[in-house]
């Protein structure tokens, strides 16, 4: 029970990797906060976490909304009393638009991937800064470190602007107590969100570069933020966790 009594604020809980994380803190004793556009399947998550005796909240948030992070941090306070991790997990993928050069796709990525990530960062930095202390992680990619095709470059742009903020945030907030570090998925199971990254032939040419030869599982990525998350990396922070199979060694 790592986590007993810590309060952790997730986005993009409803699915895919977020969804696996809060499980995963639930199991460990944490309270968990589970935001997220998609309202029927948070709940349903949080009904599974009840099921099993563990305390989960859901609260609907679009990450791009200033408004809705401030309402949401206030719910999750008024619940759980307090915040001591966040994970800045909410995303949309870079292969959700056809032309790389598309300005909505632009504005929606920046906004969504690193606006989300940011506003999670504004208004939880101040709760931790009360408590004595906390841990941010934020869900950046392999896509922060190299150039992809077919990959609007917005995508690419949002995971590197988590990467220094992560780091901007460790050097300006840890005399507060605060650790914050990304985590650097690779080839994983598609987003709900993914386009041609889903066409077989498209995932088999990766996955020839990928050196372990297999396919990420969210599980693969829990782990590392859990370890992260935890005491046990408590001389840890500003660091770029790779979670790739060895895909950016090559
Ligand atoms: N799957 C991959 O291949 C992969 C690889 C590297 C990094 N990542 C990153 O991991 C994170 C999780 O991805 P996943 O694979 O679980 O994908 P997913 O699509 O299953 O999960 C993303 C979640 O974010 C939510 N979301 C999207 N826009 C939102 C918004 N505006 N406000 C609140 N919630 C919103 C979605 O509803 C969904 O529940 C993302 O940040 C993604 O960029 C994924």
């Amino acid at each position: 029970m790592r986590f007993k009594d810590k309060v952790v604020f997730v986005t993009g809980a409803a699915s895919g990797i977020g969804r696996a994380i809060c499980l995963a803190f639930a199991k460990e004793g944490a309270k968990v906060v589970l935001a997220d556009i998609l309202e029927e399947e948070g709940v349903v998550t949080v009904s599974e976490i009840k099921a099993s005796g563990g305390v989960a909240y859901f609260i609907k948030l679009d990450v791009s909304s200033q408004a809705g992070w401030g309402a949401a941090i206030d719910f999750a306070l008024d619940k759980c009393g307090q915040i001591n991790i966040l994970i800045n997990n909410a995303g949309i993928s870079g292969t959700a638009f056809n032309n790389v050069l598309d300005d909505v796709g632009w504005e929606r990525l920046m906004s969504i991937n690193a606006g989300g990530a940011f506003l999670g960062t504004h208004f939880v930095v101040p709760v931790m800064q009360q408590n004595g202390g906390g841990v941010i992680i934020n869900m950046s990619s392999i896509s922060a470190i190299i150039g992809q095709s077919n990959v609007h470059f917005a995508y690419n742009a949002s995971k590197a602007s988590l990467r220094i903020l992560s780091k901007s945030t460790a050097v300006q907030f840890g005399r507060d107590g605060i650790r914050c570090c990304s985590i650097h998925p690779g080839l994983m199971e598609p987003m709900r969100t993914s386009g041609n990254v889903r066409d077989p032939a498209i995932r088999a040419k990766f996955l020839e570069r990928v050196p372990l030869g297999r396919t990420g599982v969210a599980e693969d990525v829990v782990k590392p933020v859990l370890f992260l998350a935890s005491d046990d990396a408590s001389y840890i922070t500003g660091i770029e966790l790779y979670v790739d199979g060895g895909y950016l060694a090559g």
